[in-house]
């Protein structure tokens, strides 16, 4: 009998498909889906820090406004504990349901780009039973004032300030530009975060050249999108204290195969289900036991981090021989 189970995070998965935040994972009809097909476990689409921090604002207004909220108060996070709003009584409700409809683990996300005002939230997450939360952070370098230094400090104090709130299992959702990639993850991994998702994807801006607009495309991942998080996952994943899971890319059961081979310990699938259906899991999972089965492998254990660059010093180095190798053989 094969066995397609990973462990992540402290998790025992049945197999290392887990259904990346997004739209697709917002209700608890659509998870019920996805569960059905066969993810071992999924990320709800992210509540933000914004929205967290908005509704609560609006509340201390109002109840300025009737004369209830003294200024001292502002900043006291045991009454913003008290203050319940739609939106994040939506996303309590949407965990609480989640978990009674599902048996697989169902993480929250969060994303944020500072430590102030709303960090009460993971408490209410983790009392909602939750049973992870992923922190979706990102934080755009336009702040020419401040340093690259001064930028990384901010996701650690986010990491700090919510591990002091919750006590359930957190992990890093990131991107790839920073300027010591390695070093920062690294970094990240010797805190207490039990996983770092590597990478996040974004909207990012295109341009409409007839309306002489700015819009945004880009926003389903393709296939060839996988090389980065490839590099880093085979770069990292001997080099961390924590789980490393597979995002951007990964959208059919060979490119989980190289992910895992790298060392990842889940991958993470968004796009390829908004391409294909949920149904694109089962299909993944059927390859990645065909493939298991022609190479005689009977568990992920067996093959997991066999190609990742563990016994190379300087993985700079092997990068570049690639380089030279491929590039100046390439004939077009
Ligand atoms: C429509 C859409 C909505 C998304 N919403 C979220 C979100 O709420 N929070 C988050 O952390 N990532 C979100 N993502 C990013 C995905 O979780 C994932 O990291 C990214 O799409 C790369 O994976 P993929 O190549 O499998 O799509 C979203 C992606 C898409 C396509």
């Amino acid at each position: 009998m094969m066995d397609l189970s990973t462990s992540y995070m402290g998790f025992k998965l049945k197999n290392p498909i887990i259904a990346g935040s997004s739209g697709l994972t917002d209700s608890v009809d659509k998870i019920t889906e996805i569960e059905k097909h066969g993810a071992s476990a999924v990320v709800l689409r992210s509540i933000f820090e914004e929205e967290i921090l908005l509704e609560m604002n609006a509340k201390l207004q109002q109840m300025s406004t009737n004369g209830f909220v003294y200024p001292e108060t502002v900043g006291d996070y045991d009454y913003f504990d008290k203050v319940e709003e739609e939106t994040t009584y939506k996303y309590l409700k949407l965990i609480r349901d989640a978990k009674s409809a599902v048996r697989i683990p169902v993480f929250a996300s969060i994303n944020c780009v500072s430590p102030k005002n709303w960090t009460y939230f993971p408490k209410q997450i983790e009392d909602a039973g939750a049973d992870a939360i992923e922190l979706n952070l990102f934080i755009l370098p336009t702040d020419f004032n401040r340093t690259s230094a001064d930028n990384e400090r901010v996701y650690f104090s986010i990491i700090d300030e919510v591990q002091k709130q919750a006590s359930i299992p957190v992990s890093v959702k990131i991107s790839y530009y920073f300027s010591n990639l390695g070093k920062l993850i690294q970094d990240i991994s010797k805190t207490e975060v039990k996983g770092i998702v590597l990478f996040n994807r974004f909207y990012s801006p295109d341009i409409d050249i007839e309306n002489l607009e700015i819009n945004s495309s880009f926003v389903l991942s393709n296939p060839s999108d996988i090389a980065i998080s490839l590099r880093w996952l085979a770069i990292m994943s001997c080099r961390v204290n924590c789980d490393l899971v597979a995002s951007t890319g990964v959208h059919t059961g060979k490119d989980m195969i190289k992910q895992l081979l790298v060392g990842a310990k889940a991958v993470q699938v968004a796009s390829t289900l908004y391409k294909n259906g949920s149904q694109q899991i089962g299909l993944m999972l059927e390859e990645l036991k065909t493939w298991m089965g022609s190479k005689k492998f009977e568990s992920i254990a067996e093959f997991r981090g066999q190609l990742s660059q563990k016994h190379i010093d300087n993985p700079a180095a092997f990068e570049r021989v690639q380089f030279m190798k491929y590039f100046r053989g390439f004939k077009g």
